[in-house]
């Protein structure tokens, strides 16, 4: 692969491809030749430190993946069975899994029809005695209502964690998210706005529960103490050294795959902000969003679901996905009768178009001639 290359197939046009050059290859490889290859070491201790500063935050602990950073943050919480956790239903099964890991009891709440982030409203209504954290995902990169979100938790001691799996370089009132106080998880996966492969981090500026998440990442180890000696129950969720290496030559670049993800999204908003029946998603104004995927509201104005456009332009080469499955939609869930009407409209009629590093100026042209049907 040439410089700047991708592994994309010829002609299709993916959601979202990673997009590695020489100087990855050459980190990777560097790394490999040092002998450090495991979850220690200067790549790892590096990869952290550099991407908690670029968030503007003071600690990064870097894990095996989005769900893993999730699941390790909420277990520095020390939560468990009886304590309830807030999340919205319109999210990826990590969020779930994370809270169902700890013991705790997930509490799905709806989101809001703008934005498609935590209602907050919908977050007081749900709040009970028993609510220790809200995970507040900023889907699609973009950030959630933070300030709302903490006049609701701050004053009943509640915790914030933020999902910012895919937000990363999005920015609220200015700050970037992971600077926004509390923790934020964030994923590494071939899709995001860099890539380690399969990796994760969580980011925090708090002392105290950046020691705790480091030492539950490496099985309940304190850093110093006598080897094999564990405090209670931990996890070897520490990222691999090859992983961070790829992670810290991407981090390099990531300005300029954030301005393709804003760029890609100005043109579909160019492009499609007027078609009658589609609709982005809101930014409220303070906000930025990493625009990690662009998606779209599909109705009936349109004259086609977004089943049927994401068939017609898949004959044409063009990748897409739906939006997630709500959480109580899911086979696991049962059949119960909850009901959150905005989150199921999002997921019958939300549509992701191509949105990655990968894209280029005249793909999302062909991605807007197909959609509008001049394709
Ligand atoms: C909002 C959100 N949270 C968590 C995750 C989990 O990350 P990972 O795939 O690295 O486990 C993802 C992954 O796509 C995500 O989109």
């Amino acid at each position: 692969m040439d410089v700047g290359s991708t592994a994309r197939t010829a002609g299709r046009i993916r959601v979202a491809e990673p997009v590695l050059d020489a100087e990855d290859r050459r980190a990777v490889i560097e790394t490999l030749a040092s002998g450090w290859v495991s979850g220690y070491g200067p790549e790892v201790e590096g990869f952290e430190r550099d991407f908690a500063a670029w968030c503007g935050a003071t600690h990064g602990v870097a894990t095996t993946s989005g769900t893993t950073a999730l699941h390790l943050a909420l277990a520095a919480l020390d939560l468990g069975p009886g304590d309830e956790v807030i999340l919205p239903t319109l999210t990826i099964v990590s969020v779930w899994n994370a809270v169902r890991l700890v013991g705790a009891t997930p509490v799905l709440c709806d989101v809001d029809p703008g934005t498609w982030n935590l209602d907050p409203d919908a977050v007081e209504a749900a709040v009970t005695a028993r609510t220790r954290a809200v995970v507040a995902v900023h889907l699609y990169g973009l950030p959630c209502d933070v300030e709302a979100l903490r006049a609701v938790t701050d004053t009943r001691g509640i915790t914030l964690v933020k999902d910012a799996a895919e937000a990363h370089g999005a920015t609220y009132r200015g700050a970037r998210a992971g600077s926004l106080g509390g923790l934020a998880c964030f994923s590494f996966f071939a899709n995001k706005l860099i890539t380690c492969g399969e990796g994760g981090m969580v980011v925090t500026s708090d002392d105290g529960v950046a020691e705790r998440l480091r030492d539950l990442a490496d099985l309940d180890r304190r850093r110093g103490a006598r080897a094999y000696e564990h405090r209670g129950l931990g996890f070897n969720y520490r990222m691999p050294a090859l992983a961070a290496a790829l992670g810290r030559s991407q981090l390099r670049r990531i300005d300029s795959f954030l301005a393709r993800r804003r760029r890609t999204a100005a043109q579909y908003a160019h492009g499609l902000g007027s078609v009658p029946g589609l609709t982005f998603q809101a930014l409220p104004h303070g906000v930025t969003s990493s625009h990690w995927m662009c998606g779209v509201r599909v109705d009936e104005a349109f004259g086609e679901t977004a089943e049927r456009l994401a068939r017609r332009i898949g004959e044409e080469g063009i990748d897409t996905r739906p939006f997630f499955l709500p959480m109580h939609r899911q086979p696991f869930f049962g059949s119960g009768k909850d009901s959150f009407p905005v989150a199921e409209d999002l997921g019958d009629r939300g549509l992701l178009l191509p949105s990655g590093n990968q894209l280029t100026d005249d793909d999302v042209a062909r991605v807007i001639a197909a959609v509008i049907g001049e394709g």
